[in-house]
């Protein structure tokens, strides 16, 4: 008796584990595939003048306030941001000169075609950078971007390639990695050229792009953005801040802390980002968020 129990146990585990690794299979040549696949896009034609140092330095604070630092490091010479078995190691690459970074004659085109498109020089999409958020800036946001990326001092830091896991493979099968933002972008469309930076509801929108990815685009947030992150808190006029006055959404913030008394952890909520806004940008955040 126990016998024939254990044999069926045995063929049942037998067939789940044929099942998983077909499974497995198959997510992985579909998603290597996607990793691999190469892009047709022409970047529009956009020219940034290197030496307009208005356009420098609104750049060089948007390096912070859009976010560039968290991924690519304090120096901007890249870092590793993500290393783990399972999802994989992710890194995101040294966007200075020097040793290991950005190819001496990377240029404008190559700039709008990672910003803009997701897309490296061989055509291929690059991994988990932003793009899709970035591709709605406006041209003179970009060329700000541009103009300080481009004359960053070099640093000699060498990393390593970046490589998927297996569960960072099957995340991005389920849709629930953005892994590939190139295949969230519309590559035939042009940039608008200019949002005039005021307090107002559609500049807040605006801005508000660089929650999206978070906060869903309702901002009414949900399920954690990746396994072991706490759930993502609602911002629009349903949730917390909607009963702030502008001034504590500004010190929330700078600070990471909350009316409530709630502190916000940095690698979680990145305030180092929204540390770097102006009055005028968070004020129109909180506009716009009031009306959702
Ligand atoms: C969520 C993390 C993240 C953020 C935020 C981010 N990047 Fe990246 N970026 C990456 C990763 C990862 C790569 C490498 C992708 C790869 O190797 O496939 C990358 C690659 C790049 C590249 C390389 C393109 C190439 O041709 O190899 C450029 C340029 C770049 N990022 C610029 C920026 C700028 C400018 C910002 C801010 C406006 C920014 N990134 C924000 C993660 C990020
Ligand atoms: C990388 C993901 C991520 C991004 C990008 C992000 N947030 Fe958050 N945010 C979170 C998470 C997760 C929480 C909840 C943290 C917690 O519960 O500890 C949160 C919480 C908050 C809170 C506190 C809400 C409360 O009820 O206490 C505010 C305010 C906030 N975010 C505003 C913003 C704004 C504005 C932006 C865009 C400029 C933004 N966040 C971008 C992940 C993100």
């Amino acid at each position: 008796m126990l016998k024939k129990i254990l044999k069926v146990v045995g063929i049942i585990l037998g067939v789940l584990v044929l099942l998983v690794a077909g499974f497995y299979t198959k997510v992985y040549f579909s998603v290597k595939e996607r990793m691999n696949k190469v892009y047709a896009v022409t970047p529009q034609e956009i020219t940034v003048d290197a030496t307009d140092s208005v356009l420098i330095a609104t750049g060089q604070r948007y390096v912070r306030s859009k976010g560039c630092k968290d991924c690519h490091g304090d120096d901007l010479g890249g870092k590793v941001f993500i290393d783990d078995p399972a999802l994989g190691l992710l890194i995101a690459r040294n966007l200075t000169k020097g040793e290991g970074g950005l190819p001496d004659d990377y240029d404008t085109r190559d700039w709008v075609l990672a910003l803009k498109h997701g897309i490296r020089r061989d055509g291929k999409p690059l991994l988990f950078m932003p793009s899709h958020e970035y591709a709605q800036l406006t041209e003179w946001d970009m060329k700000a971007l541009i103009a300080y990326c481009s004359q960053l001092p070099k640093i000699d830091r060498e990393l390593p390639q970046s490589d998927v896991g297996p569960l960072g493979k099957i995340l991005t099968d389920l849709g629930k990695l953005p892994l590939l933002p190139a295949e969230m972008i519309d590559h035939n469309k042009t940039l608008v050229k200019e949002i005039k930076a005021e307090a107002t509801a559609a500049y807040g929108k605006y801005l508000a792009t660089a929650c999206q990815g978070c906060h869903r685009e309702n901002m009414k947030g949900g399920e954690p953005v990746a396994p072991g992150f706490p759930p993502v808190a609602d911002i629009s006029a349903s949730g917390n801040p909607g009963k702030w006055t502008a001034e504590q959404f500004m010190e929330t913030l700078r600070t990471g802390k909350t009316p409530e008394g709630k502190t916000l952890k940095q690698e979680e909520m990145p305030w180092s980002m929204t540390k770097a806004y102006t009055d005028v940008e968070l004020r129109a955040l909180h506009l716009y968020l009031n009306t959702l």
